[in-house]
């Protein structure tokens, strides 16, 4: 079986520092992966060059089996390849539904949108639907809370039809309900496609990551069910190597036996 997506030999380098060095990852149809991985491993690195907003330095992402280096932005989009970034983007100014609209015509041909009735186009009320926002979709986005900007923002991706999803920290600043509306969403979501999720919240690791990737100086360290990552020697060692710095208590869970969530200052540590 071919993955849905395969990294190979992978390089960037970031003005001779190698941000992303010589990673080779895997992904199959229908995965839910977490990446996790200190500050700086190259995570969001990783998303930029798959989705072509960075280009390598070397190797190759094959997407479906066809090469996605060298292509643009819109062009991956429109093969099935959606993104979130870390901070939420939408137009506060539009309302919640307009948001997701106008996300929706971006796969469109131009003679559709030309031919366009003044209804939303199609799947806009499911996606607002799955994410719970359909009772907002009058108001203007200005007025969703914060959790409710990113499941915003992922409504403007499903409407879309990606096959691939990548979500950079999905429930950074979230409140632990809006975590937990997450994750149940991620796990909804993820019956009909692959997800990649990047996200170090110990707590919500442990409710609703099956598979784990970890990364560390751009290279994965280590792979397997979440249990086993957490097991690693090396895995320890990267993230008490990191703690006195604020690094998301991976191991601290370990050794202590406490969850952690990461509403405990580390946010501002990981605004990249
Ligand atoms: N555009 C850039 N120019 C220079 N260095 C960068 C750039 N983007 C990321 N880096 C560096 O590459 C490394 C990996 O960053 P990043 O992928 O954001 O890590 P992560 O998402 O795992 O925290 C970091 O050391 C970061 O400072
Ligand atoms: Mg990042």
């Amino acid at each position: 079986m071919t993955a849905l997506l395969e990294v190979e030999d992978l390089e960037v380098v970031f003005d001779g520092f190698r941000a992303i060095d010589h990673l080779s990852f895997q992904l199959n149809e229908g995965e839910l992966r977490f990446l996790i991985g200190p500050n700086g491993a190259g995570k969001t690195t990783l998303i930029d060059v798959i989705t072509g907003l960075t280009k390598p330095a070397g190797g190759s992402v094959r997407f479906e089996g066809s090469e996605l280096v060298g292509r643009r932005e819109h062009e991956i989009v429109r093969r099935g390849v959606g993104r979130t970034f870390q901070t939420a983007t939408v137009f506060e100014q539009l309302t919640v539904l307009e948001n997701v609209d106008l996300a929706a015509t971006f796969r469109m041909p131009y003679s559709s949108l030309l031919r366009r009735a003044r209804q939303p186009a199609e799947g806009v009320m499911h996606a607002l639907a799955t994410v719970e926002l359909d009772g907002l979709a009058e108001r203007p986005a200005a007025v969703l809370s914060h959790g409710q900007r990113q499941w915003l923002e992922l409504a403007m991706l499903l409407v879309q039809q990606p096959r691939l999803l990548l979500l950079d920290e999905p429930v950074a600043g979230m409140t632990k309900q809006e975590r937990s509306r997450t994750g149940a969403l991620l796990g909804q979501i993820a019956q009909e496609r692959t997800v990649l999720v990047v996200e170090h919240d110990m707590d919500f690791l442990r409710r609703f990551a099956s598979t784990v990737t970890v990364m560390h100086e751009g290279k994965v360290l280590c792979e397997g069910p979440l249990a086993e990552v957490q097991a690693n020697p090396m895995v320890q060692e990267v993230y008490l190597g990191r703690s006195e710095r604020g690094a998301p208590s991976l191991v601290g869970a370990v050794t202590a036996g406490t969850p952690q969530a990461r509403s405990e200052g580390t946010d501002a540590a990981d605004a990249t």
